[in-house]
């Protein structure tokens, strides 16, 4: 399961391994953490790496830094205080205010920068004997030209592996995937390679796998918001057979829902806060949903908890969940 802020946090992370998950989804991230100088974590992000908010899953701490001192801390304090032994690297995230400090795919501009920052890990002997250290990469800035350079980097490395999301960061999260250079990837990583982008249903699933037989590890996003019951599919024998029963796919997606309405109101205070948070997910769940329009109108109008989870009750009494062949996410990223 891919990191996504504001929707994979620890409430979604235990909910999902509860309904769908569990012994089909290897790894969970976390989203970013972002390491400061003071050699400290958030509230917000303590909370999410607590162990024992974590201790069902096996879960992964992304680290989003451009400073390798400040990764070798905070690797050292998640192994030391927290128990984990394998963290990821955010060469990926295409926001403005992070790539303007060089940060998430804004290193990938400078791939000299990008060497020092991994030697400089890699020299330290502590992170080598204990910590698997894997980078969530796109393929570029503002084209792909210098992605064969980028990969030079991450392949003088022992990587856990190598996560790549075949966009430019230009791109966001749309566009076409850059397939050719995903191509480019998989015929000259040295490191386990694993494929993340657009695989929202099974079609898509089955187009990558022919598209890429090589490949057999997938991290999944928006799809496994969207549809959580797609991973039965992706994790089925054979994928194209497979036949869903969407009864009980609906079924559990409301029992995750509950679960993760109910640990979210626990930790957040009023309604304000954990309500715009559900309804962040209700912009994929939507797509998964026929005869539902007024429905999800209710529940994003909903401002009060009590309106909220009547919203939700009805849209789950009526509304039908479908496979679909293909989704297109309206939202803007
Ligand atoms: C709302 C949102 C939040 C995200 N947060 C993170 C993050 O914290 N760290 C990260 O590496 N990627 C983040 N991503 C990117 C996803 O992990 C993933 O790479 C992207 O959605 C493409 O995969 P998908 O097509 O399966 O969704 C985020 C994406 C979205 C849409």
């Amino acid at each position: 399961m891919a990191p996504m802020e504001g929707l994979t946090d620890f409430t979604y992370r235990n909910a999902y391994e509860k309904t769908f998950g569990k012994g089909r989804i290897t790894k969970y991230f976390t989203p970013f953490i972002s390491p400061n100088k003071s050699e400290n974590f958030l509230a917000r992000e303590i909370r999410d790496i607590d162990r024992g908010h974590n201790k069902d899953t096996y879960t992964v701490v992304q680290v989003m830094t451009n400073e390798a001192k400040d990764f070798i801390w905070t690797a050292k304090m998640l192994y030391e205080k927290y128990g984990y032994s394998e963290i990821n690297l955010n060469a990926g995230c295409p926001s403005g205010t992070v790539v303007s400090k060089d940060k998430g795919s804004g290193m990938l501009r400078d791939t000299e920068k990008l060497d020092r920052f991994l030697d400089e890990v890699f020299e330290d002997a502590f992170i080598r004997e204990n910590i698997k250290v894997s980078v969530k990469t796109r393929i570029g800035v503002e084209d792909d030209d210098s992605f064969p350079q980028i990969m030079e980097v991450y392949n003088s490395y022992p990587l856990e592996e190598l996560i790549v999301h075949p966009r430019v960061r230009t791109d966001y999260y749309r566009n076409e995937l850059h397939l050719d250079a995903f191509r480019y990837a998989v015929d000259n990583s040295r490191n386990k390679l694993v494929l993340n982008g657009d695989i929202f249903t099974r079609k898509n699933f089955l187009e990558m796998k022919e598209m890429f037989p090589e490949v057999d590890t997938f991290m999944l996003g928006r799809g496994l918001i969207a549809d959580p019951g797609l991973i039965n599919v992706l994790t089925d024998d054979n994928p194209q057979a497979m036949v869903r029963d969407l009864n009980a796919d609906k079924k559990l997606m409301k029992e995750l829902h509950d679960l993760v309405y109910a640990a979210r109101t626990a930790i957040m205070p009023g309604d304000t806060h954990a309500i715009h948070r559900m309804k962040e997910m209700w912009c994929y769940m939507e797509y998964v949903f026929d005869d539902c329009k007024k429905e999800i109108k209710a529940i994003k109008k909903s401002q009060r908890m009590a309106d909220y989870k009547a919203a939700v009750d009805v849209f789950f009494n009526k509304a039908m969940l479908v496979e679909r062949k293909n989704i297109i996410f309206s939202k803007k990223f």
